[in-house]
């Protein structure tokens, strides 16, 4: 149904918490997987079918990785997904947790995108790109470094998207809200109470799951988006679409 049958999709950051739910969601819409993670990564159970082992933050990797990927044929779909962060507020920040952070945030990101484009610019029924940011891109949830990287992404999308549109290739963004991954294990520690806390400013009322980023991702990434190029799309439980504290107070 989703036209993804057969397609050729790499995923990045393919073990973490939402990278397993895109590997899952994918599989089952048939895709053939091409699955990204840093050097070590035991993919497990996981439906993939190939996978690369580099670390994106190096680019010499990154441009390896790519020609390796395309040996074996023009992705499809590349999915960004790795991502992280620590640095919580401007004073969090060193110079090297800047730097790391704009590196994997952004950089690496943009730089296998670059690197994957003129194989998929070739790709005779198109070719999309969905980056993976988050609500911090659109309004100041806290950890600058990232926020300003993942803000970097809908730029480069908007780049994708109106440059490349004409040689058959979409580009676009979705950006989640808070979503229960590994990514909140720190946070949990700190703060055992804090998802409680932070689910009540979702107008769903709960953070979102990583299928439903998933499900948002292939979605996008298919052919029944054909229409949809250079926007990103929040998948946040109405986070950024209100300030629920505000409306209660006045309520
Ligand atoms: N969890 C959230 O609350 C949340 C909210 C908004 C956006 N996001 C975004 O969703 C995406 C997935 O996050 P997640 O919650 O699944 O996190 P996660 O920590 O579970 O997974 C992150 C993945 O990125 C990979 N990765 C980290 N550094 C890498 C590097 N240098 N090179 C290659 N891969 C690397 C990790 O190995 C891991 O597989 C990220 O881009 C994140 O910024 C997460």
């Amino acid at each position: 149904m989703f036209g993804l049958e057969g397609k050729r999709v790499v995923i990045t950051g393919a073990s973490g918490g939402v990278g397993m739910a895109l590997v899952g969601r994918f599989a089952e819409l048939g895709a053939v997987v091409v699955a990204c993670d840093v050097p070590g990564t035991d993919f497990g159970a996981l439906p993939v079918d190939r996978y690369h082992l580099f670390d994106i933050t190096d680019r010499d990797a990154v441009e390896t990785a790519a020609r390796a990927i395309c040996e074996d044929g023009a992705p499809d779909v590349m999915v960004s997904n790795a991502g992280w962060t620590r640095a919580e507020t401007m004073a969090q920040l060193t110079t090297e947790r800047f730097d790391h952070e704009m590196d994997l945030n952004f950089r690496g990101a943009a730089d296998l995108s670059r690197a994957l484009l003129p194989a998929m610019r070739a790709n005779p029924s198109g070719a999309s790109f969905v980056f993976v940011s988050s609500v911090n891109a659109l309004a100041h949830y806290g950890n600058p470094a990232y926020a300003a990287a993942k803000a970097g992404l809908g730029a480069w999308a908007r780049a994708l998207a109106a440059e490349e549109g004409v040689n058959g290739i979409r580009a676009n963004v979705v950006a989640p809200g808070s979503i229960r991954t590994a990514a909140w294990d720190h946070r949990i520690e700190r703060d055992p109470a804090i998802l409680e806390r932070v689910s009540s400013f979702f107008p769903i009322g709960r953070m979102v799951a990583p299928g439903e980023v998933a499900n948002a991702v292939a979605f996008v990434a298919s052919p029944l988006a054909s229409g949809i190029t250079g926007v990103t799309i929040p998948v946040d439980g109405g986070l950024s679409s209100s300030h629920l504290p505000f409306v209660r107070e006045i309520a």
